[in-house]
């Protein structure tokens, strides 16, 4: 029986000085867990000079990750450098030498999971990424273990941190997009590249991962829908309060009749829902299983600490396997491989639920009778309406509520009144979550 563990980590930015920190703090709560110490043997970044406010031994802190893969005594690799390459050339490498895997690496995993569960199957390796979605909420583990019992219904996560850090201060401090987004960069939560949180691809990214898991397939990322916050203005989060709601970026996975929903986009959510709760920086995923019911996971979803927890987690969960030598006790992807049907996602045109309107409309006599007829001869009903203050001959809000319609027929709706000649912007468009 090994009577130690020695782990490696490359990469030693945000979620990689965390995780260090966790494993040298909590040394001795993790040793007491497990039975045997966790040892950080080396830790590999391109800029060893910079200083992380870690102290590590001399000569733990090294340049070349080659030199964490190729080490025989290393019996876990933690990537956490992010991005494609040469992130997966390592983890490949690192499967390749018989080791195990951790890693935080959605964007990674969304695209080139499939390649790496089988790779890490073949082999006999556990890969871990708890890190990868919900930054400290043990969301991975729930779907893998706590809700195997289940057929699971449906999801919907409030899963980028930044994006929802953006909104909630967009929100409650009338704060501008801009300033905001810097925040979230300064306190360590956005991607390399921000556009991945504010354009909706991180959390397609997560949902891909969650996607997979839940339901048993692999899921291809092209096909999820995904819309990030970058047109949710000031004016449409006043509305959505006026009409009880808020405006949360939702990702979604359900099941319907044989077909998933997978999609991401801005949705107004009621008041009364607890999601709709959840600010700031924090995640939270709804998960409804058959047997289970309504379940909900809330934690902090970026930040070093929170994602080092998860990451830490993996290593003590793949010690435990490596010491009771029961390496691939729980398959990664939650499913044994040769038991997972490809399920086909349903199209976005397809999908149905109530819809936010804003029209940008001149305040002329007969303007409401015609953009109401458009919605009418589309199936689409009208649930309620505001019309704020009076500008003879100039542009006004008229916001809508519908009833549930299909997404076609609104975007077929909206493509024929905005070409109207009193519509002077185009109109703005919010999915709905719940019976309006
Ligand atoms: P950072 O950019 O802060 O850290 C990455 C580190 O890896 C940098 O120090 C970088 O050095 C180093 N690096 C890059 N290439 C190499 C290489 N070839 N060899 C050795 N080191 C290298 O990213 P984060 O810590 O924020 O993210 C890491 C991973 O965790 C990503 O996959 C991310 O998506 C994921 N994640 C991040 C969360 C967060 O809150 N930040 C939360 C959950 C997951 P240099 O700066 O010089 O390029
Ligand atoms: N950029 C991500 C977020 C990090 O803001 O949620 C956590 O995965």
């Amino acid at each position: 029986m090994k009577n130690k563990i020695n782990v490696g980590i490359i990469g030693f930015g945000t979620i990689g000085t965390g995780t260090a920190r966790i494993l040298i703090n909590n040394a001795e709560i993790i040793k007491r867990r497990l039975g045997a110490p966790v040892v950080l043997k080396r830790i590999a970044d391109l800029d060893i000079k910079k200083d992380r406010g870690i102290k590590l031994e001399k000569g733990v802190l090294i340049e070349k990750a080659e030199d964490i893969l190729n080490d025989p005594d290393i019996d876990i690799v933690i990537e956490l450098i992010g991005g494609y390459e040469p992130a997966k050339k390592f983890i490949l490498k690192a499967i390749e030498n018989a080791k195990n895997v951790v890693t935080a690496n959605k964007a990674l995993l969304a695209v080139h999971g499939e390649e790496i569960y089988k790779a890490a199957a073949a082999k006999g390796v556990d890969i871990g990424f708890e890190g990868s979605v919900g930054g400290g909420i043990p969301i991975i583990r729930v779907l893998k273990e706590g809700l195997a019992a289940n057929n699971i219904l449906s999801i919907y996560g409030i899963i980028n941190g930044t994006s929802n850090y953006i909104l909630t201060k967009m929100t409650n401090e009338g704060k501008a997009f801009s300033d905001v987004l810097s925040e979230a960069q300064r306190l360590g939560y956005a991607e390399a590249d921000p556009t991945f949180d504010i354009e909706g691809i991180d959390s397609a990214h997560k949902l891909a991962v969650l996607t997979t898991l839940a339901f048993g397939t692999p899921v291809k990322f092209d096909n999820i829908y995904t819309e990030g916050i970058t047109k949710v203005t000031p004016l449409d989060i006043e509305y959505a309060k006026e009409f009880g709601y808020k405006i949360k970026l939702l990702a979604i996975s359900k099941m319907d009749n044989g077909e998933i929903e997978v999609r991401v986009h801005p949705t107004m959510v009621p008041n009364e829902y607890l999601i709709s709760t959840v600010d700031g920086v924090f995640n939270a995923i709804y998960i409804q299983g058959d047997a289970v019911g309504e379940t909900m996971f809330y934690g902090r979803g970026a930040g070093d600490m929170p994602t080092g927890s998860a990451v830490v987690s993996d290593i003590i969960e793949i010690a435990r396997n490596i010491i009771n030598d029961s390496i691939g006790r729980v398959p990664s992807p939650a499913f044994q491989l040769n038991e997972r049907k490809a399920l086909k996602i349903k199209k976005m045109d397809d999908i149905v639920c109530p819809f936010y309107l804003r029209f940008m409309a001149m305040d002329k006599p007969g303007v409401l009778s015609k953009i109401s007829g458009v919605l009418g001869e589309h199936n689409i009903s009208i649930a309620s309406m505001i019309q704020k203050g009076r500008k003879e001959g100039g542009a006004v809000s008229v916001v809508m509520m519908t009833h549930e319609a299909k997404e076609k027929d609104a975007q077929e709706a909206l493509a024929e009144i905005d070409k109207m000649f009193f519509i002077s912007a185009k109109t703005a468009f919010i999915r709905v979550e719940g019976e309006v």
